[in-house]
This record gives structure tokens, sequence and C-alpha cells, in this order.
């Protein structure tokens, strides 16, 4: 059984999402903890009802961004992960952080990298202009945001659209996606080559929902 651990600062869509696909399609994992760093996050409450274990590690009781790291990483490392999902984890971590746990950290990010690098990224597509916006779950690398890409959905801009609207059809993809590139990882169906991100059994690396 592959571990996971999802880091969380927020609502909890995401984690719940890939919690309840995890078990449903039996996957070779287990979600075994759900870590935050914000005291409160709804995302607690979604593991508690599944039963999974948290950990609260509060950013700002760190001075330092090295001190917060170290003590994330030791919370995370007493849960031994096979895999660490960022799931609406808003703080950037360091790069030592990143290196330990190459190529078994994933993030999901709510454009279409490499667009839209950062925050705010439903109204600056509409700003933009853009027909198209959706997700993205890629590998973590150092640099924010970047890192070899897994799998994307892309979803329409509508004429009116609002941040709010964009962002509500986005995260309906990113229930899909992230648990279908999760599901992909813990079943050994990835292949890192170079820069690039294939499955092995050759499936759509991209997702259009209706
Ligand atoms: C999602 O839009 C995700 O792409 C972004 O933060 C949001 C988290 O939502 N990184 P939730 O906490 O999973 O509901």
């Amino acid at each position: 059984m592959q571990r996971i651990v999802i880091l969380v600062s927020g609502r909890g869509s995401n984690a719940q999402a890939i919690v309840q696909r995890c078990a449903a399609e039996r996957w070779p994992a287990q979600v075994v903890a759900v870590v935050g760093n914000r005291p409160g996050a709804a995302a607690f409450e979604v593991a508690a009802q599944h039963g999974i274990a948290t950990a609260l590690v509060d950013h700002r009781l760190h001075a330092s961004r090295e001190g917060f790291d170290a003590e994330l990483a030791r919370v995370i490392d007493g849960f031994a992960p096979d895999l660490v999902l960022l799931a609406g984890f808003m703080r950037i971590l360091g790069d030592g952080f990143v290196q330990r746990h190459a190529g078994r950290l994933l993030n999901i990010h709510p454009s279409l990298l490499p667009a839209f690098t950062g925050l705010h990224t439903h109204r600056r597509a509409i700003e933009a202009g853009c027909k198209l916006a959706g997700a993205t779950v890629h590998f973590v690398t150092p640099t924010l945001d970047h890192g070899p890409i897994i799998a994307q959905a892309a979803v329409p801009v509508l004429a009116g659209d609002t941040p709010e609207a964009l962002s509500d059809r986005v995260l309906a993809a990113e229930h899909r996606l992230y648990p279908l590139a999760v599901g992909w990882f813990v079943q050994g169906q990835l292949r890192l080559d170079g820069g690039t991100v294939h499955h092995t059994g050759g499936a759509a690396q991209l997702l259009l929902p209706a």
C-alpha cells in the first residue's frame, strides 16, 4: 500500500475527491494524513469525516521559512509517505523540501500551465481574453507552478464569466483531473522522460469535460 499525504490550506475539495476515488477504485494506496498550515481549515473536517489523521503546522508560529519547512518536513516524514500531494496548499515550499521529495510530490494548479502561474488565475485568464481555461497536475520542482506536466483539463471561458463562475467550472474539472493523475501515479502508469511525462498505457493526458 502506498502512503499518500495531502497538504492543504483551505477548503479541501480536491483532497476529498482524491480520498473518495482512492476508495472507489481500490487504488493500491491510502491517504494516511492531511497536513495543513491554517487552524480551522475546512480540509481538516473532510479528513476527519473519512477517519484520516490530521496535523497542523501553523506557519505563523515559525519566525523563518526554514523553521516552518523543517517542522513541516518532520511532520510529513512521520507519516512515511510514498507520495505527497499539494491540494490548495498556499505556502511556497523550500528547495530542500522539494528536492527531497522529487518525483513523488505533485500539485494541482488552476490554470493551463505554463500560462498564469501564481495567484488570481481566473481573473487573469478572463482579462487576457482567453477562450479556454483549466487546470494542470504536475510534478513539483523548486520553481513555483512549474514542473513536468502530468495532465491538464480545459474548460471554456464563457462570455460574461466572472472569476467566481470560471473558478467553479475549473474546480469541477479539477475534481476529475487530480484523482485521475494520482490514480495513474499509484498504479505505476507514469513515465518521466526528461521534462515530459508519458502515460505508459497511452491514455489521453487531457480532459475536456462536457
Ligand atoms: C484549487 O483551485 C487548486 O487548484 C488550487 O487551490 C484550490 C484548492 O481548492 N491550488 P480545494 O481546497 O481543493 O477545495
